[in-house]
């Protein structure tokens, strides 16, 4: 069954499946993103993710590209015929295509659409979480503007690349005090040897993760206490756990950082039973 991507107002083969030349995203990253998780055929917290969408779009004045129940229409359409039934839905916004120029284009350009869906399979994923994955530390490199879920990625991708290399599979940046921020793709968080979770405020610094605010909603079901302040690597090495979140991996236990491993350098109990309960507290719709 070949993949189908949704571009602006068209459902094409996914080979073939392209956007102009002078689009803005593609020559000045000049646009937007979300991603859903797909589970058992439902879209995964996707009022948040839309919400965030909003945010995202307001703070860099680009509109809408349709309403948001067209958008939840073309999410669902593009899921049904790629035939997703555990997966993600990927969606883009940019500020549309017009000539080259750095200042906006005029107000009647329209904001560009992209939707795709992948399949990703469930067993997998649920290995890798009872093995954990390894984080490498990187110095934090961005712009301070990382709440805008931009497609403007170069840092995160040579983190996340430096990371491969180093055999690990996400990579952490670091400010200069020793604090950590988040990962290339994933929100950071430890357990402290009381059980209490912790993840840096999101206020600054970090994207306020979609699947960070629902985690704190599992955390209370199951009784755990939540600190929303900083922590360093130092900290996160000698924590009873480490883990992170986001809507492809859910939680995903870290065993190692910097090649040191994190308690017994197995995945933790805290992390696998939120893991566990997640599904049951996210906000859901049918897919
Ligand atoms: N990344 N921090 C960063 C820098 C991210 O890129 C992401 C998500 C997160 C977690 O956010 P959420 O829980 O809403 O997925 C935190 C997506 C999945 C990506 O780039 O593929």
């Amino acid at each position: 069954m070949p993949r189908i991507a949704y571009v602006n107002g068209r459902y094409l083969p996914h080979a073939q499946a392209g956007v102009h030349i002078e689009d803005r995203g593609y020559q000045f990253a000049d646009g937007v993103y979300e991603v859903c998780e797909v589970a058992r055929s439902f879209i995964v917290d996707s009022v948040g993710h839309l919400n965030r969408l909003d945010r995202s779009l307001s703070e860099l004045r680009i509109a809408w590209p349709v309403n948001r129940a067209a958008l939840v229409h073309i999410m669902r359409e593009v899921i049904a015929r790629n035939r997703v039934h555990n997966g993600m839905v990927y969606l883009q916004v940019t500020r549309g295509v017009a000539p080259r120029d750095h200042v906006f284009p005029a107000g009647t350009t329209l904001s560009s659409l992209v939707v795709t869906a992948k399949r990703t399979d469930p067993v997998a994923s649920a290995k890798r979480a009872a093995a954990g994955i390894k984080v490498i530390t990187v110095p934090e490199n961005r712009w301070e503007r990382v709440d805008i879920k931009s497609v403007g990625l170069l840092p995160n991708v040579l983190a996340r690349q430096q990371a491969k290399e180093a055999g690990a599979q996400e990579a952490w940046f670091v400010d200069p005090d020793g604090t950590v921020k988040e990962g290339a793709a994933t929100n950071a968080w430890i357990v402290t040897k009381d059980g209490h979770l912790v993840t840096r405020p999101a206020d600054s610094g970090i994207l306020r993760g979609i699947t960070r605010t629902t985690l704190m909603d599992v955390a209370k079901k199951l009784g755990l206490k939540v600190e929303e302040r900083g922590f360093t690597v130092e900290e996160a090495k000698s924590a009873r756990e480490a883990f992170m979140t986001a809507a492809t991996t859910v939680i995903m236990p870290i065993v190692a950082i910097d090649g040191q491993p994190v308690a017994n350098g197995h995945p933790g109990s805290v992390a696998l039973s939120l893991r566990e309960a997640f599904f049951d507290v996210a906000e859901k719709i049918q897919a």
